[in-house]
Protein backbone atom coordinates (compact mmCIF):
# COMPACT_ATOMS: atom_id res chain seq x y z
CA UNK A 1 0.00 0.00 0.00
CA UNK A 2 2.44 2.81 -1.11
CA UNK A 3 0.62 4.79 -3.75
CA UNK A 4 -2.37 6.53 -3.78
CA UNK A 5 -4.97 6.13 -6.73
CA UNK A 6 -8.18 7.57 -7.82
CA UNK A 7 -10.62 4.64 -8.32
CA UNK A 8 -14.13 4.95 -9.51
CA UNK A 9 -16.64 4.30 -7.30
CA UNK A 10 -19.98 4.54 -9.09
CA UNK A 11 -21.33 6.55 -12.05
CA UNK A 12 -25.33 7.58 -13.51
CA UNK A 13 -26.66 9.74 -16.02
CA UNK A 14 -29.96 11.85 -16.70
CA UNK A 15 -31.46 12.44 -20.20
CA UNK A 16 -34.31 14.63 -20.31
CA UNK A 17 -37.77 13.71 -21.48
CA UNK A 18 -37.93 15.18 -25.12
CA UNK A 19 -36.79 13.14 -27.82
CA UNK A 20 -35.89 15.13 -31.04
CA UNK A 21 -35.57 12.59 -33.71
CA UNK A 22 -33.77 13.36 -37.08
CA UNK A 23 -37.20 13.52 -39.09
CA UNK A 24 -38.38 15.96 -36.54
CA UNK A 25 -35.41 18.04 -37.38
CA UNK A 26 -36.61 17.91 -40.77
CA UNK A 27 -39.63 19.94 -40.52
CA UNK A 28 -37.62 22.72 -39.12
CA UNK A 29 -34.34 23.02 -40.93
CA UNK A 30 -33.44 21.56 -44.74
CA UNK A 31 -32.11 18.59 -43.79
CA UNK A 32 -32.89 14.41 -43.39
CA UNK A 33 -32.30 11.35 -41.32
CA UNK A 34 -30.49 10.06 -43.60
CA UNK A 35 -27.90 12.67 -44.57
CA UNK A 36 -27.38 13.07 -40.97
CA UNK A 37 -27.18 9.56 -40.11
CA UNK A 38 -25.08 8.99 -43.23
CA UNK A 39 -22.52 11.93 -41.91
CA UNK A 40 -22.84 11.84 -38.15
CA UNK A 41 -24.40 7.84 -36.87
CA UNK A 42 -27.04 9.86 -34.95
CA UNK A 43 -30.75 8.89 -35.01
CA UNK A 44 -31.75 11.38 -32.25
CA UNK A 45 -31.04 13.78 -29.07
CA UNK A 46 -32.84 14.70 -25.72
CA UNK A 47 -33.78 18.51 -25.20
CA UNK A 48 -34.12 19.85 -22.04
CA UNK A 49 -37.52 20.96 -21.13
CA UNK A 50 -38.31 24.93 -20.53
CA UNK A 51 -36.65 26.35 -17.39
CA UNK A 52 -34.47 22.77 -17.02
CA UNK A 53 -31.41 24.32 -16.10
CA UNK A 54 -27.57 22.79 -16.22
CA UNK A 55 -27.30 22.22 -12.62
CA UNK A 56 -30.45 20.42 -11.74
CA UNK A 57 -29.77 17.90 -14.82
CA UNK A 58 -26.04 17.37 -13.41
CA UNK A 59 -27.73 17.27 -9.52
CA UNK A 60 -30.15 13.76 -11.23
CA UNK A 61 -26.80 12.39 -12.76
CA UNK A 62 -24.77 13.04 -9.59
CA UNK A 63 -27.72 11.20 -6.95
CA UNK A 64 -27.32 8.83 -9.70
CA UNK A 65 -23.94 8.02 -9.26
CA UNK A 66 -24.10 8.58 -5.76
CA UNK A 67 -27.00 5.60 -5.44
CA UNK A 68 -24.84 3.45 -7.26
CA UNK A 69 -21.61 3.95 -5.11
CA UNK A 70 -23.69 2.93 -1.99
CA UNK A 71 -22.70 6.60 -0.95
CA UNK A 72 -24.24 9.40 0.55
CA UNK A 73 -23.85 13.93 -0.40
CA UNK A 74 -21.95 14.08 2.94
CA UNK A 75 -18.87 11.47 1.40
CA UNK A 76 -18.33 13.86 -1.21
CA UNK A 77 -15.95 16.71 -0.30
CA UNK A 78 -15.27 17.91 -4.14
CA UNK A 79 -17.10 18.43 -7.29
CA UNK A 80 -15.96 19.49 -10.25
CA UNK A 81 -18.57 20.15 -13.12
CA UNK A 82 -17.41 20.13 -16.74
CA UNK A 83 -19.65 22.75 -18.63
CA UNK A 84 -19.89 25.59 -21.33
CA UNK A 85 -22.93 25.73 -20.73
CA UNK A 86 -23.60 27.39 -17.32
CA UNK A 87 -26.70 28.22 -15.38
CA UNK A 88 -25.53 31.97 -14.92
CA UNK A 89 -21.84 33.40 -16.05
CA UNK A 90 -20.96 33.16 -12.45
CA UNK A 91 -21.71 31.62 -9.91
CA UNK A 92 -20.50 28.33 -11.10
CA UNK A 93 -22.99 25.73 -11.26
CA UNK A 94 -21.35 23.63 -9.46
CA UNK A 95 -22.34 25.32 -5.86
CA UNK A 96 -25.62 25.04 -7.35
CA UNK A 97 -25.30 21.48 -7.56
CA UNK A 98 -23.71 21.05 -3.97
CA UNK A 99 -26.43 22.95 -2.60
CA UNK A 100 -28.96 21.11 -4.57
CA UNK A 101 -27.15 17.83 -2.86
CA UNK A 102 -27.54 19.39 0.59
CA UNK A 103 -23.38 19.54 1.23
CA UNK A 104 -21.88 22.53 2.75
CA UNK A 105 -18.14 21.15 3.34
CA UNK A 106 -15.37 21.29 0.54
CA UNK A 107 -14.94 22.84 -2.49
CA UNK A 108 -16.90 22.83 -5.69
CA UNK A 109 -15.91 24.71 -8.89
CA UNK A 110 -16.77 24.48 -12.85
CA UNK A 111 -14.02 23.61 -15.42
CA UNK A 112 -14.76 24.78 -19.29
CA UNK A 113 -12.71 22.35 -22.05
CA UNK A 114 -15.88 22.32 -24.08
CA UNK A 115 -16.28 18.28 -25.23
CA UNK A 116 -13.12 18.03 -23.57
CA UNK A 117 -14.38 18.73 -20.02
CA UNK A 118 -15.23 15.46 -18.82
CA UNK A 119 -11.47 14.35 -19.17
CA UNK A 120 -10.30 17.18 -18.05
CA UNK A 121 -12.23 17.25 -14.95
CA UNK A 122 -11.47 13.76 -13.98
CA UNK A 123 -7.83 14.31 -14.46
CA UNK A 124 -7.90 17.44 -12.22
CA UNK A 125 -10.16 15.49 -9.80
CA UNK A 126 -7.37 12.78 -10.23
CA UNK A 127 -4.64 15.40 -8.98
CA UNK A 128 -6.86 16.58 -5.69
CA UNK A 129 -7.10 13.29 -4.50
CA UNK A 130 -3.48 12.00 -5.37
CA UNK A 131 -1.98 14.98 -3.34
CA UNK A 132 -4.26 14.25 -0.26
CA UNK A 133 -6.24 17.41 -0.64
CA UNK A 134 -9.34 15.84 -0.77
CA UNK A 135 -10.82 12.55 -0.30
CA UNK A 136 -14.17 11.84 -2.69
CA UNK A 137 -15.01 13.97 -5.69
CA UNK A 138 -18.35 14.16 -7.58
CA UNK A 139 -17.14 14.78 -11.41
CA UNK A 140 -20.05 15.58 -13.45
CA UNK A 141 -20.65 16.43 -16.91
CA UNK A 142 -23.69 18.69 -17.54
CA UNK A 143 -24.91 20.57 -20.95
CA UNK A 144 -27.79 22.46 -22.37
CA UNK A 145 -26.42 23.06 -26.16
CA UNK A 146 -29.84 23.02 -27.22
CA UNK A 147 -29.56 27.01 -25.70
CA UNK A 148 -26.45 27.44 -27.37
CA UNK A 149 -27.61 26.37 -31.38
CA UNK A 150 -28.55 28.38 -34.28
CA UNK A 151 -31.68 26.63 -34.81
CA UNK A 152 -31.60 27.92 -38.35
CA UNK A 153 -27.88 26.23 -39.20
CA UNK A 154 -28.39 23.23 -40.07
CA UNK A 155 -24.38 22.58 -40.23
CA UNK A 156 -24.64 22.68 -36.48
CA UNK A 157 -28.32 22.08 -34.81
CA UNK A 158 -28.58 18.72 -36.09
CA UNK A 159 -25.31 17.87 -33.99
CA UNK A 160 -26.01 18.01 -30.65
CA UNK A 161 -28.05 17.30 -27.64
CA UNK A 162 -28.65 17.81 -24.20
CA UNK A 163 -28.27 15.82 -21.04
CA UNK A 164 -25.80 15.40 -17.98
CA UNK A 165 -23.53 12.33 -16.34
CA UNK A 166 -21.22 11.84 -13.35
CA UNK A 167 -18.91 9.73 -11.87
CA UNK A 168 -17.93 9.60 -7.93
CA UNK A 169 -14.09 8.95 -7.49
CA UNK A 170 -12.42 7.81 -4.47
CA UNK A 171 -8.46 7.85 -2.95
CA UNK A 172 -7.47 4.51 -2.27
CA UNK A 173 -4.09 3.42 -0.87
CA UNK A 174 -2.71 0.61 -3.13
CA UNK A 175 0.29 -1.24 -4.32
CA UNK A 176 1.28 0.98 -7.58
CA UNK A 177 1.09 -2.19 -9.71
CA UNK A 178 -0.41 -2.34 -13.19
CA UNK A 179 -3.32 -4.07 -12.39
CA UNK A 180 -4.18 -1.83 -9.66
CA UNK A 181 -7.90 -0.13 -10.15
CA UNK A 182 -8.02 3.64 -10.39
CA UNK A 183 -6.72 6.10 -12.86
CA UNK A 184 -3.74 4.56 -14.41
CA UNK A 185 -2.52 7.41 -17.32
CA UNK A 186 -3.62 10.84 -18.30
CA UNK A 187 -2.52 13.33 -20.96
CA UNK A 188 -4.54 16.72 -21.61
CA UNK A 189 -3.60 18.99 -24.84
CA UNK A 190 -4.60 21.72 -25.94
CA UNK A 191 -3.71 24.35 -29.02
CA UNK A 192 -5.40 27.78 -29.41
CA UNK A 193 -4.56 28.69 -32.61
CA UNK A 194 -7.68 26.97 -33.34
CA UNK A 195 -9.97 28.42 -31.38
CA UNK A 196 -11.71 30.25 -34.10
CA UNK A 197 -12.45 26.57 -35.79
CA UNK A 198 -15.52 25.63 -33.45
CA UNK A 199 -16.83 28.65 -30.64
CA UNK A 200 -19.42 30.57 -29.67
CA UNK A 201 -19.69 33.52 -30.99
CA UNK A 202 -20.36 35.56 -27.96
CA UNK A 203 -19.71 36.12 -24.05
CA UNK A 204 -19.26 38.36 -21.16
CA UNK A 205 -16.17 39.71 -21.92
CA UNK A 206 -16.79 40.85 -25.88
CA UNK A 207 -20.29 41.19 -26.87
CA UNK A 208 -22.34 40.95 -24.29
CA UNK A 209 -24.61 38.36 -25.11
CA UNK A 210 -24.64 34.17 -25.06
CA UNK A 211 -24.04 33.63 -28.49
CA UNK A 212 -24.66 30.90 -30.64
CA UNK A 213 -22.17 27.86 -31.60
CA UNK A 214 -19.87 28.31 -35.35
CA UNK A 215 -18.24 25.30 -36.32
CA UNK A 216 -15.71 24.78 -39.53
CA UNK A 217 -17.03 21.19 -39.46
CA UNK A 218 -14.95 19.63 -42.19
CA UNK A 219 -11.62 21.36 -40.14
CA UNK A 220 -12.39 19.74 -36.78
CA UNK A 221 -12.96 16.49 -38.54
CA UNK A 222 -9.69 16.60 -40.30
CA UNK A 223 -7.55 17.27 -37.13
CA UNK A 224 -10.09 15.14 -34.66
CA UNK A 225 -8.84 11.63 -35.80
CA UNK A 226 -5.23 12.84 -35.81
CA UNK A 227 -5.56 14.41 -32.13
CA UNK A 228 -7.42 11.49 -30.73
CA UNK A 229 -4.97 8.62 -32.03
CA UNK A 230 -1.76 10.97 -30.76
CA UNK A 231 -3.41 11.73 -27.42
CA UNK A 232 -4.36 7.79 -27.23
CA UNK A 233 -0.87 6.52 -27.84
CA UNK A 234 0.67 8.96 -25.84
CA UNK A 235 -1.50 7.80 -22.78
CA UNK A 236 -1.03 4.50 -23.59
CA UNK A 237 3.19 4.39 -23.34
CA UNK A 238 2.79 6.20 -20.57
CA UNK A 239 0.68 3.35 -19.02
CA UNK A 240 2.53 0.40 -20.49
CA UNK A 241 -0.23 -1.14 -21.98
CA UNK A 242 -1.36 -1.76 -25.57
CA UNK A 243 -4.24 -0.94 -27.80
CA UNK A 244 -5.04 -4.82 -27.45
CA UNK A 245 -5.06 -4.71 -24.22
CA UNK A 246 -8.12 -2.05 -23.79
CA UNK A 247 -11.82 -3.75 -22.50
CA UNK A 248 -13.80 -0.81 -23.28
CA UNK A 249 -13.40 2.01 -25.17
CA UNK A 250 -15.53 5.09 -24.15
CA UNK A 251 -15.01 7.87 -26.42
CA UNK A 252 -16.78 11.43 -26.49
CA UNK A 253 -19.62 10.78 -28.83
CA UNK A 254 -18.81 13.52 -31.37
CA UNK A 255 -19.62 11.93 -34.53
CA UNK A 256 -19.58 7.88 -35.59
CA UNK A 257 -16.81 8.29 -38.55
CA UNK A 258 -14.56 9.93 -36.14
CA UNK A 259 -14.88 7.43 -33.30
CA UNK A 260 -14.92 4.72 -36.26
CA UNK A 261 -11.80 6.15 -37.75
CA UNK A 262 -9.85 6.48 -34.49
CA UNK A 263 -10.75 3.13 -33.13
CA UNK A 264 -9.32 1.83 -36.55
CA UNK A 265 -6.20 3.88 -36.99
CA UNK A 266 -5.55 2.36 -32.93
CA UNK A 267 -6.46 -0.87 -34.04
CA UNK A 268 -9.20 -1.13 -31.57
CA UNK A 269 -11.88 -3.66 -31.77
CA UNK A 270 -15.19 -2.40 -32.61
CA UNK A 271 -17.36 -4.84 -30.77
CA UNK A 272 -15.52 -2.96 -27.87
CA UNK A 273 -16.64 0.78 -28.73
CA UNK A 274 -19.77 2.33 -26.37
CA UNK A 275 -21.52 4.21 -28.55
CA UNK A 276 -24.39 6.76 -27.67
CA UNK A 277 -24.42 8.85 -30.38
CA UNK A 278 -26.89 7.65 -32.25
CA UNK A 279 -29.10 8.26 -28.89
CA UNK A 280 -27.78 10.85 -27.64
CA UNK A 281 -25.88 13.20 -30.46
CA UNK A 282 -23.21 15.19 -29.35
CA UNK A 283 -23.76 15.97 -25.18
CA UNK A 284 -20.13 17.76 -25.09
CA UNK A 285 -18.68 17.19 -21.33
CA UNK A 286 -22.00 14.78 -20.55
CA UNK A 287 -21.20 12.59 -23.36
CA UNK A 288 -18.65 10.44 -22.13
CA UNK A 289 -20.36 9.95 -18.15
CA UNK A 290 -23.32 9.15 -20.21
CA UNK A 291 -22.03 6.18 -21.92
CA UNK A 292 -20.06 4.91 -18.90
CA UNK A 293 -23.25 5.12 -17.35
CA UNK A 294 -24.83 3.18 -20.21
CA UNK A 295 -22.13 0.34 -20.46
CA UNK A 296 -22.37 -0.22 -16.61
CA UNK A 297 -25.90 -0.48 -16.70
CA UNK A 298 -26.19 -2.70 -19.37
CA UNK A 299 -23.51 -5.32 -17.69
CA UNK A 300 -20.90 -4.08 -20.39
CA UNK A 301 -18.37 -3.09 -18.00
CA UNK A 302 -17.51 -4.48 -14.87
CA UNK A 303 -15.03 -4.07 -11.76
CA UNK A 304 -11.48 -4.90 -13.14
CA UNK A 305 -11.98 -4.18 -16.73
CA UNK A 306 -9.63 -1.78 -18.39
CA UNK A 307 -11.27 1.37 -19.64
CA UNK A 308 -9.89 3.98 -22.24
CA UNK A 309 -11.58 7.88 -21.94
CA UNK A 310 -11.09 9.93 -24.84
CA UNK A 311 -12.43 13.30 -26.22
CA UNK A 312 -11.78 16.16 -28.29
CA UNK A 313 -13.40 19.66 -28.53
CA UNK A 314 -13.16 23.39 -29.16
CA UNK A 315 -10.03 25.10 -28.29
CA UNK A 316 -9.00 23.04 -30.11
CA UNK A 317 -8.40 20.93 -26.48
CA UNK A 318 -8.15 16.97 -26.48
CA UNK A 319 -7.06 14.26 -24.14
CA UNK A 320 -7.40 10.70 -23.02
CA UNK A 321 -7.45 8.50 -19.75
CA UNK A 322 -6.64 5.06 -19.24
CA UNK A 323 -8.43 3.60 -15.78
CA UNK A 324 -9.07 0.47 -14.71
CA UNK A 325 -12.87 0.32 -13.18
N1 LIG B 1 -28.35 18.32 -43.79
C1 LIG B 1 -28.15 18.26 -45.13
N2 LIG B 1 -27.09 18.79 -45.72
C2 LIG B 1 -26.18 19.42 -44.97
C3 LIG B 1 -26.32 19.53 -43.57
C4 LIG B 1 -27.46 18.94 -42.99
N3 LIG B 1 -27.69 18.98 -41.66
N4 LIG B 1 -25.26 20.19 -43.07
C5 LIG B 1 -24.47 20.50 -44.12
N5 LIG B 1 -25.03 20.03 -45.26
C6 LIG B 1 -24.52 20.14 -46.63
C7 LIG B 1 -23.55 21.28 -46.82
O1 LIG B 1 -24.25 22.49 -47.05
C8 LIG B 1 -22.78 20.82 -48.03
O2 LIG B 1 -23.54 21.06 -49.17
P1 LIG B 1 -22.83 21.48 -50.57
O3 LIG B 1 -21.95 20.32 -50.92
O4 LIG B 1 -23.99 21.67 -51.47
O5 LIG B 1 -22.07 22.72 -50.24
C9 LIG B 1 -22.72 19.29 -47.85
O6 LIG B 1 -23.77 18.98 -46.92
C10 LIG B 1 -21.40 18.81 -47.28
O7 LIG B 1 -21.05 19.64 -46.19
P2 LIG B 1 -19.76 19.40 -45.33
O8 LIG B 1 -19.74 20.31 -44.15
O9 LIG B 1 -18.55 19.37 -46.23
O10 LIG B 1 -20.08 17.89 -44.87
P3 LIG B 1 -19.18 16.88 -44.13
O11 LIG B 1 -19.15 15.60 -44.87
O12 LIG B 1 -17.88 17.47 -43.68
O13 LIG B 1 -20.04 16.58 -42.81
C11 LIG B 1 -20.06 17.23 -40.50
C12 LIG B 1 -20.36 17.66 -41.94
C13 LIG B 1 -20.98 16.09 -40.14
C14 LIG B 1 -20.32 18.43 -39.56
C15 LIG B 1 -18.59 16.80 -40.41
O14 LIG B 1 -17.75 17.75 -40.96
C16 LIG B 1 -18.17 16.53 -39.00
O15 LIG B 1 -18.64 15.61 -38.37
N6 LIG B 1 -17.22 17.32 -38.49
C17 LIG B 1 -16.80 17.17 -37.13
C18 LIG B 1 -17.60 18.11 -36.34
C19 LIG B 1 -17.94 17.61 -34.98
O16 LIG B 1 -18.08 16.44 -34.72
N7 LIG B 1 -18.08 18.56 -34.13
C20 LIG B 1 -18.48 18.26 -32.80
C21 LIG B 1 -17.73 19.05 -31.86
S1 LIG B 1 -16.06 18.72 -31.97
C22 LIG B 1 -15.87 17.30 -31.32
O17 LIG B 1 -16.59 17.00 -30.42
C23 LIG B 1 -14.87 16.44 -31.90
Amino acid sequence: MNIVRTVVRGCGGYLPERVLTNDDLAKVVDTSDRWITERTGIKERRIAAEGELTSAMGANAARAALDDAGLAPEDIDLIILATSTPDQTFPASAVTIQAELGITHGAAFDVQAVCSGFVFALATADNYLKSGQFKRALVIGSEVFSRILDWQDRSTCVLFGDGAGAVVVEAQKLNGALTDRGILAVSLRSDGRYRDKLYVDGGPSSTGTVGYVRMDGPEVFRHAVTKISEVIGATLTQSGYNASDIDWFVPHQANKRILDGAAKKLGLDPERIIITVDKHANTSAASIPLALAQGRADGRIKTGDLVLLEAMGGGFTWGAVLLRW
